[in-house]
């Protein structure tokens, strides 16, 4: 696994999901990964703290390399970043926007077959006024070394700290969306029962059989894995979430906007529209 940031959410993460597997902990400040890697070590965990900064591609580069070096990545954990009380816009836009982007391309090359990632992302970006649809796709889907020279992120559209902090997370959630696509396996539209059966069958068949092969999980889901969502949610682990919107869905949405499920003409991005339930545009 690779986890960065070594703060209080990373390794609450790491703590969770990380027994047996090596666990190598990148930071900006090596005494946080050192006192990080001492705890867990002395818990039972098998961890390597490395000096890494989320804003340079070579450290990630290098990050990557040393975590090979103890055999296939199936595990990112991405919880670096500053804040906008400790940090200023441009530092923000480098590390939380620019840096989360490379960490997920780069890794995104070399993870192995059903590897998963998690990137921590925050509330404030939710309350920024929405962006246009382009906007929201050139965060998505801009190669990352060219993100900062789009004209929405130029210094003079940037308010204030919290405004770029809220880009940034606006970003982490839309490269999140991007990256699915091709990662295939991050978080259908369609969980297997009598009902879904019919519709596989009916009139529409075609339909969710290509939205099966070409959403970033490849299948259907089944109604246990929304049950697990419902048991996180329901019980007293899920007590903090409240008012919250979960998306479980094979990535199909992700592919619709960003992937090969996106609709080519008009016509088929209204029938597309209204399968997915979204508003339809007709
Ligand atoms: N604490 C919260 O209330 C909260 C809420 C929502 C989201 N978050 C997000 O969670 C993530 C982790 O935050 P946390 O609360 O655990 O904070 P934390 O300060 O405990 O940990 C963050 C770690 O990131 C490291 N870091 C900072 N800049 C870095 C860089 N350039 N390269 C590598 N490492 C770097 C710091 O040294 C620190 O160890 C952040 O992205 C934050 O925005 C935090």
């Amino acid at each position: 696994m690779i986890l960065t940031g070594a703060g209080q959410i990373g390794m609450a993460i790491a703590r969770r999901i990380g027994s047996g597997m090596k666990i190598v902990i990148g930071d900006k400040s090596v005494e946080n990964a050192n006192a990080m890697a001492r705890t867990m070590n002395q818990a039972g965990f098998d961890a390597t703290p490395l000096e890494m900064d989320l804003s340079s591609r070579n450290s990630i580069l290098h990050l990557i390399a040393e975590a090979q070096g103890y055999g296939n990545i199936s595990m990112l954990v991405n919880a670096a970043g500053v804040s906008p009380s400790q940090a200023s816009v441009e530092t923000i836009l480098q590390v939380d926007l620019y840096g989360t982007a490379v960490l997920l391309e780069e890794v995104g090359k070399v993870i192995m077959p059903g590897g998963t990632g998690v990137t921590i992302s925050r509330q404030s970006g939710h309350r920024m006024p929405a962006l246009t649809p382009e906007q929201d796709e050139q965060l998505a889907v801009t190669p990352a070394e060219e993100l900062l020279a789009l004209p929405l992120l130029h210094p003079e559209q940037i308010k204030d700290t919290l405004h770029a902090y809220q880009m940034a997370k606006r970003c982490n959630v839309k490269r999140v969306m991007a990256e699915a696509v091709k990662w295939g396996a991050i978080s259908p539209g369609i969980v297997v029962t009598r009902l879904a059966v019919d519709e596989v069958n009916g009139q529409r068949g075609e339909f969710y059989k290509n939205m099966f092969a070409k959403c970033p999980v490849g299948r259907p889901g089944t109604a246990d894995e929304i049950a697990h969502v419902a048991e996180l949610l329901m019980g007293g682990k899920g007590s903090f979430i409240t008012g919250a919107d979960f998306l479980i869905d094979g990535g199909a949405t992700a592919s619709y906007f960003y992937g090969p499920l996106k609709p080519h003409d008009s016509k088929e991005k209204t029938s597309q529209t209204s399968e997915n339930g979204r508003q339809s545009t007709k």
